[in-house]
């Protein structure tokens, strides 16, 4: 057994002491198979969390195809998941090209169901001989692919896992912000105390971002579109900028829109000496990195951290080369366990209720059934000892 093994089996097993709403899933999965002969194409990253959700697919007796996304496999946690049976694509050192024939593939293999984090294995699966009987999709960017590009072509239900209020508290907001928050502090070994901070987009985990560098005593300052989403943020306390000024004061950039080009060149030609840039959206291109790299070279600090000589004379610093920062940085480990409890088991029971007769659901992008949310909403409380408590 190698190394990374031993270690990988020390941390699915500590996640999944921390997983106890997951766990429960599984219990019931075990005895009832909701997924007995069916095929799970599965495309997320895959770390100590998702491989318990994986266990939860094998106990309800699915065969399990997966991959990862890009330059997020951690291959210790890949050889224990093939260990147990789930086949996964996934090779050490393997380049960007190996996406598309890892895509193909599991597209090929026919799934039944697929599970996804960013639409681009269901778009394979759209022009297949058998496609799946339905899908699920964990992020606001898929959730734009689906709805954008892929307008009218689905024809099976996908539920939008990132459309649950459930998910956006627990684990975009809280979880998201925590986390991107604690791995810029890692990386960097740098104090946010009174840096000024300017957070890009004041959605769910935008919020969570501002809150948890405020937390750590940041001078958080938001840019946000949404002049409701704006409001929002001055009314939480946060100051409020226009794109055209925020750059000019800051010292820590976050962006985290799901949008490109939101920080493009310019805009960092205008930020302060020193700037340090981190990306916590799931598309790699909302700060215009390519054209930073083209322009100014970036040189290794860290495995996470690079400088950049802008010509201007002025540095600018980037973690994870603009890629998203609490999961691509090294050591990045994601989100908190219990927030992905939450987040992994409303994928476990989506991809059920697909296959439950009783839900009947449309084809097209939904959100996660009701009953589906309430359940888990009751049963996270309950493992938190916040329900049926005494009140003395
Ligand atoms: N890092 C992680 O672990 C993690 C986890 C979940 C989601 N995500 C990703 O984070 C991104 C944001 O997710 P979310 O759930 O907060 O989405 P959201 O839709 O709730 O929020 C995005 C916000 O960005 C704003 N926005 C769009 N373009 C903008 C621009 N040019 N300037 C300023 N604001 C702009 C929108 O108005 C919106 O309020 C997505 O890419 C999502 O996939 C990352």
């Amino acid at each position: 057994m190698s190394s990374e093994r031993r270690v990988a089996e020390g941390r699915i097993a500590w996640t999944r002491r921390h997983m106890p709403v997951l766990v429960e899933t599984i219990a019931e999965f075990t005895a009832e198979k909701p997924f007995e002969g069916m095929t799970v194409g599965f495309r997320l990253h895959l770390e100590p969390k998702t491989a318990v959700l994986i266990e939860a697919l094998l106990a309800g007796g699915a065969e399990v195809i997966a991959m990862g996304n890009e330059g997020t496999t951690q291959f210790g946690t890949a050889e224990v998941l093939s260990s147990q049976g789930c086949k996964v694509l996934d090779r050490q050192g393997q380049g960007p090209e190996a996406t598309a024939a890892h895509l193909s593939r599991i597209a090929s293999a026919g799934p039944d169901l697929v599970l996804d984090n960013g639409a681009e294995l269901i778009g394979a699966c759209l022009d297949s001989a058998s496609p799946p009987v339905g899908a699920t999709e964990e992020t606001t960017s898929g959730g734009f692919r689906l709805r954008e590009d892929y307008t009218g072509q689905v024809g099976f239900p996908v539920i939008v896992i990132n459309d649950s209020p459930l998910k956006s508290i627990v684990e975009n907001k809280h979880g998201v912000g925590e986390s991107v928050v604690d791995t810029i502090v890692r990386v960097t070994n740098m104090s946010l105390h009174k840096k000024r901070v300017v957070v890009y987009g004041y959605g769910w985990c935008g919020r969570g971002i501002a809150l948890y560098a405020h937390r750590r005593g940041a001078d958080v300052t938001v840019v946000e579109i949404d002049p409701i989403k704006a409001l929002e943020a001055a009314m939480d306390g946060f100051e409020v900028a226009e794109h055209s000024v925020a750059p000019a004061r800051a010292e820590v950039v976050i962006t985290a829109t799901g949008r490109p080009g939101v920080v493009d060149y310019t805009a960092i030609e205008q930020m302060p000496d020193g700037v340090l840039l981190a990306n916590a959206g799931h598309v790699d291109t909302e700060i215009d990195i390519r054209r930073l790299e083209h322009q100014a070279p970036g040189a290794e600090l860290s495995p996470s951290l690079k400088r950049h000589e802008l010509p201007n004379g002025k540095s600018a610093f980037c973690i994870a080369e603009g890629r998203i920062v609490n999961l691509a940085a090294h050591g990045g480990i994601g989100n908190p366990i219990e927030a992905m409890d939450l987040g992994l088991t409303l994928q476990a029971r989506s991809l059920a209720a697909l296959v439950d007769p009783s839900y009947d659901l449309s084809p097209g992008p939904q959100p996660v059934p009701d009953t589906v949310n309430t359940r888990i909403a009751t049963a996270m409380l309950h493992s938190m000892g916040q329900l049926g408590r005494s009140a003395t």
